[in-house]
């Protein structure tokens, strides 16, 4: 596996498949341990009883400083990922905002995929509908906390009462529509049992070609033609 020549999934085996590479491993690490720094150290500022609570274990404890540094390695995540997996970032972005009749049919059935019966569910590609809807809201609420939070951060000089509150507003909100995916996308994974597909980087075939029959083929349609992509 090459960690920086990317979107080659040549290497699997007869019984699992390659989901993730090394490179989108580690991007999802850093952006799940970004994620959660910004997430608790914003808790701690904004309600006074956890920082109390944490600081009677860690009196050193600087939630500003955390949430800082998190915020650092949040930005950090797009241009980490384009660094290590072009091709993965690009696959990544693309197919989160395109949707097929598909999709449209799967997510109609969302409840019966949501109540853990991903048999007979409309075939799927790479990701399902549900993944696309989550990743395409991550990169859009994303988006919105940095740049109101880059305004918060570096913008006391310039923008007035009014302009503070609307950015920490828009702040607050992007991070509560944030970790609400986030408990959606954890329960996904814990339902389908998907979390060696993000620490080993395998599925087994077995169960992508119920879950995700339409990549499956096209992995296969690819290793047939000899392509690897
Ligand atoms: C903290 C615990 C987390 C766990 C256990 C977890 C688990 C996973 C798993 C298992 C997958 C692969 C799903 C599959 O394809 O079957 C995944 C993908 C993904 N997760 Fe998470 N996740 C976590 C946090 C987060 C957070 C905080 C975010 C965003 C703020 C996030 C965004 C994503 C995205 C965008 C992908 C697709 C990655 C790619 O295609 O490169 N995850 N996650």
């Amino acid at each position: 596996m090459n960690f920086f020549r990317s979107c080659e999934n040549a290497n699997h085996s007869e019984e699992k498949l390659l989901r993730y590479r090394v490179g989108q491993r580690l991007v999802h690490a850093v952006l799940a341990t970004s994620f959660l720094m910004l997430l608790f150290s914003g808790l701690m500022v904004l309600w006074p009883p956890l920082l109390l609570w944490v600081r009677s274990v860690a009196p050193e404890i600087s939630p500003g400083l955390i949430h800082r540094i998190g915020a650092v390695l949040f930005v950090a995540v797009p241009i980490l990922y384009l660094l290590v997996d072009r091709c993965g970032a690009r696959q990544l972005l693309v197919e989160s905002f395109t949707y097929d009749k598909d999709d449209i049919e799967w997510l109609k059935h969302a409840w019966r995929y949501f109540m853990g019966h991903a048999v007979g569910m409309p075939p799927q590609g790479r990701l399902n509908a549900g993944q696309k809807l989550h990743h395409a809201g991550v990169v859009i609420f994303s988006a919105t906390v940095v740049f109101s939070g880059l305004a918060l951060w570096f913008g006391k000089g310039y923008l007035g009462p009014a302009g503070l509150a609307l950015a920490a507003t828009i702040h607050g909100l992007s991070m509560l529509v944030l970790t609400v995916l986030l408990v959606g996308h954890l329960y996904f994974t814990f339902v389908y049992k998907a979390l060696s597909a993000m620490t080993t980087g395998y599925v087994p075939k077995e169960e992508a070609m119920i879950e995700h029959p339409k990549w499956v083929e096209e992995l296969e349609h690819q290793s047939a033609s000899g392509k690897s992509f």
